[in-house]
């Protein structure tokens, strides 16, 4: 598996799977951890979610799939902007560090930006860092100018990632905020890669894409977002076919050609447009 480089010489696998919808359903816990298991036997060892996802539920999932694994695992998780103050985000951090039955979060996330100050929201970070409780912090749905106010705060520097929507249907953040990132040497962490499973998989450019490679169009829309060196790409899939697809999109290189058929179906920012937020 290929891996990215974080910011203090940490390297984390470039693939990587989501958990959103997961914990949603108690019936549908045991195929989920089932997925996840299965995801990290292929190299999957990154695995994202949040205090968000059915309410803590995909917490608890990752907690079950972690069990007797849990030192090859980097896992990513994401406090609520409403509870981003000072005092809120610890008590958010031991909810969530319950749920998973860890003692340490690898990657804790600002999960979008809310109204507490972020200097507060940085500073309980850093203090969550000293204590061991959690070894990296950073943010997601941050735009440039947001990712440069962070970068002039106290400790801001110490941003670990920016998590953002990134497919070949929504490539906004080539304009300025990857490029930005990738000057500032903090990675990108791709979400929805694979559009959530909707119109993106029709495109008739993937289809072609994908049939060159003998793949799936699954397949060439995270190959597509992992192309850059300093993205780490995030699939959610509960379903065992699907992680297999998924791993294996880690292993395709796509070509000029491929890259060019994809830009013409699917074309590149020409200006700034506001950050695409699901
Ligand atoms: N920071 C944020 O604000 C934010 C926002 C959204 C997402 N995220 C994170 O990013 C992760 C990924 O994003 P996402 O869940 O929105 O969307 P996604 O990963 O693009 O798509 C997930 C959907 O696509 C399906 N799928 C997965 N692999 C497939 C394949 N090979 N072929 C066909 N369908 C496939 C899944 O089905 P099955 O489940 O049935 O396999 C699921 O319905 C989330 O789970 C979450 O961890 C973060």
């Amino acid at each position: 598996m290929r891996t990215v480089r974080l910011p203090d010489g940490t390297q984390v696998p470039a693939l990587g799977q989501g958990t959103w919808h997961m914990g949603e359903r108690g019936s549908a816990a045991k195929p989920e951890v089932a997925a996840l298991k299965l995801g990290i036997e292929l190299g999957m060892t990154l695995i994202d979610t949040a205090e968000m996802y059915g309410n803590g539920g995909a917490e608890e999932v990752v907690a079950e799939a972690a069990q007797g694994q849990r030192d090859k695992l980097f896992i990513v998780s994401k406090v609520y902007p409403q509870n981003a103050s000072r005092t809120g985000v610890p008590q958010a951090c031991e909810r969530s560090l319950k749920r998973l039955r860890t003692d340490r979060i690898d990657l804790y996330l600002l999960h979008w930006k809310g109204s507490h100050p972020l200097t507060e929201t940085v500073a309980a970070f850093e203090k969550l860092k000293a204590e061991g409780k959690i070894r990296h912090w950073g943010v997601s749905n941050f735009d440039t100018s947001d990712m440069q106010g962070l970068l002039r705060l106290k400790d801001g520097t110490n941003c670990t990632t920016n998590q953002v929507l990134y497919h070949a249907g929504s490539r906004g953040i080539e304009y300025d905020l990857l490029p930005w990132t990738t000057e500032h040497s903090i990675p990108l962490m791709a979400y929805s890669p694979v559009g959530q499973g909707g119109r993106l998989l029709q495109s008739k450019a993937l289809a072609a894409v994908a049939k060159r490679h003998n793949a799936t169009p699954a397949q060439i829309a995270i190959a597509w977002t992992m192309r850059h060196a300093n993205v780490i790409s995030i699939p959610k899939a509960s379903d065992q076919a699907h992680v297999r697809e998924n791993a294996a999109a880690g292993d395709i290189t796509l070509t000029d050609a491929d890259l060019a058929a994809i830009d013409a179906a699917h074309p590149p920012p020409a200006r700034k447009a506001s950050l695409d937020i699901l």
